[in-house]
């Protein structure tokens, strides 16, 4: 039994999550927590929201709300919707947390204290009628290019130019509209990164089998240019975790607060806390998870995130680990995911385009999505969600090929036999070769969610299910019942042990169907089946069971060309 410590991209807190943030961190990272706890490993699954920083701000001050009451209803209405979609996370944390406070202020007191930390004066726009400065997105202005009265500090919209903010014409603040600005100097602190960068490139290179995807995004940014720069760690907002030396004031930083990508990372770790915290355990409990020196040496580290964030966890986030000079835990294995399309486009938050979390619930249940969305997993090149696709899959898999083998199986049983495994007969040489055949089609399935394969696993399953499918097409009880009612008995006693393996093995994927079908068994015994031909023998003669409900229901053409009309614009 190994450990195992599982962390997905933390969710910013702005906003509902759409079905491409879905599956580019959350949904996988939980099919392989589901699948190393059937397995007998003892997981660590944590994520969280990543609350602070500039969006969360200003989306609390459209809501018209304090940011910390924004932060809390958005965190609550995330939580609703993973537990929705069956995300089994130990943890769900908040970036926001004492824990993750305490914790950033301690990473950044150990890193000055290794002369990692600088301080740098630099200018900076301030907004008088705000009260603060100003991020270079933040400023809005007429371009001085082509004209745009709406182009950014950083960038014109319209004709692409990148701008510096003192390049804008007219410029005012997106947030008050106001033109009462000045530029000021104000001092933020850096980390050293160009210092560590022999240090982190030592590391990436003593990684084996890690995706180039995950490779060749650190090297670019260790090689390409100048090589690593230092990053500027704070900023001057006040939504954050303010800056100190671990408990210590920092002098001269008193207004500013930690950028949110340093703080959210560290969160990986208060979320633990936060954890252990929860169940009223002590600090030893999390941190055997995280301190090399105090056991996490045994637990293998694997991350999951989309491949705009692996830089921050490349790079980034190891040096606070490498410079901190502490014995925490390094990653073991980055996963990282291309971008999931929507209908010909991308899908946007702030367009509101595409299907968000709750939208997709209010439609189907989970498991729908979870097959699509997994067994569609963006992992060689970007994909695309299209509806057509979500309803030949859907139509398909689930209710042709696994739905159609349960509920035939079921009912045959139920009107020949009754509602028990029936008893007689002695399987022959068409169950030898199909357990043959199933033997090393769950080893390659088990291979492929170790190496966290997604699609490859998922077209594993879905050819154990067919090969049940197969094997009652051909051995045909219904036909055998006639002549050789022990002959149709092996059948029913087999297929409905395929039922139950079914279930095991479909977990991760598909945990509500899961449940029904376990349930349905009444089998008490959810076991891995470390030996196909044992587990196919696990309901014996005589147990009983009920006909489940409709695993999976079809989805009509009506019912597509309307989600499509209603999703082809943007959310209201
Ligand atoms: N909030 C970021 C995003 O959604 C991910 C942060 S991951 C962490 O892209 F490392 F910072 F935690
Ligand atoms: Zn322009």
């Amino acid at each position: 039994m190994a450990r195992i410590l599982i962390t997905s991209a933390i969710p910013y807190i702005n906003g509902i999550k759409h079905l491409g943030n879905l599956v580019g961190s959350m949904l996988p990272a939980d099919l392989y927590a589901r699948y190393m706890r059937a397995r007998g490993h003892e997981v660590m699954f944590i994520c969280a929201t990543d609350e602070h920083g500039t969006p969360a701000e200003l989306a609390a001050a459209k809501a018209g709300k304090p940011v910390a009451e924004y932060c809390a209803e958005m965190w609550a209405v995330q939580k609703e919707l993973g537990d929705g979609f069956r995300l089994s996370f130990d943890k769900f944390g908040r970036s926001s947390s004492p824990q993750n406070r305490r914790l950033t202020q301690y990473f950044a007191g150990r890193l000055a204290e290794n002369g990692l930390i600088e301080e740098r004066a630099e200018r900076q726009v301030y907004s008088n009628a705000d009260g603060r400065f100003l991020p270079d997105r933040y400023i809005e202005g007429t371009c001085p290019n082509c004209g745009y009265d709406r182009a950014r500090g950083d960038q014109c919209e319209n004709c692409t130019k990148q701008l510096d903010p003192t390049d804008l014409i007219d410029p005012r603040s997106a947030i008050s509209g106001s033109t009462d600005l000045e530029v000021r100097e104000t001092t933020h602190l850096f980390l050293r990164q160009s210092a560590l960068k022999d240090r982190l490139d030592a590391w990436i290179d003593a990684q084996e089998g890690w995706p180039i995807l995950t490779t060749s995004i650190a090297k670019k940014w260790l090689h390409d240019g100048d090589g690593l720069q230092d990053r500027g760690i704070t900023r001057d907002l006040d939504w954050g975790v303010p800056v100190k030396r671990g408990d210590a004031p920092w002098p001269g930083m008193e207004d500013k607060v930690f950028y949110v990508w340093f703080d959210a990372p560290i969160e990986y770790i208060a979320a633990t806390k936060e954890w252990a915290d929860g169940e009223g355990k002590g600090d030893g409990a999390w941190r055997r998870w995280w301190r090399t020196d105090e056991g996490a040496d045994d637990v293998r580290y694997v991350q999951f995130m989309g491949k705009d964030n692996v830089p921050f966890h490349t790079l980034s986030f190891p040096a606070t680990i490498i410079g901190s000079g502490d014995p925490w835990k390094l990653v073991d294995f980055i996963k990282s995911f291309n971008y999931l399309n929507y209908d010909g486009g991308q899908f946007s938050t702030s367009q509101g385009r595409g299907v968000f979390m709750d939208q997709a619930l209010a439609i189907l249940p989970a498991d729908y999505w979870r097959w699509w969305l997994l067994s569609h997993a963006p992992e060689s090149s970007d994909s695309e969600f299209t509806w057509e696709n979500f309803q030949a899959s859907v139509n398909k898999d689930l209710a042709d090929v696994l739905g159609n083998f349960v509920s035939r199986v079921t009912k045959f049983c139920r009107s020949r036999f009754g509602e028990a495994v029936p008893e007689g007969g002695a399987p022959g040489a068409r169950e030898t070769a199909l357990i043959a055949d199933l033997s090393a089609r769950v080893r390659a399935y088990e291979g492929h969610m170790e190496a966290i394969e997604v699609r490859k696993a998922a077209t594993e399953l879905r050819a154990i299910w067919a090969a049940g499918n197969e094997y009652l097409q051909e051995a045909a009880p219904w036909a055998a019942f006639k002549d050789d009612p022990d002959r149709a008995a092996v059948i029913i006693r087999l297929s409905l042990n395929l039922i139950r393996l079914y279930a095991v093995l479909s977990r991760p994927f598909l945990p509500d169907a899961a449940t029904t079908l376990l349930d349905a068994l009444d089998a008490g015994d959810a076991a891995w089946p470390e030996d196909v031909g044992a587990a196919l023998s696990a309901l014996p003669p005589g147990h009983g069971f009920t006909v489940p409900d409709n695993l999976f229901r079809k989805i009509t053409d009506d019912e597509r060309a309307d989600w499509q009309d209603r999703f082809a614009g943007t959310r209201g």
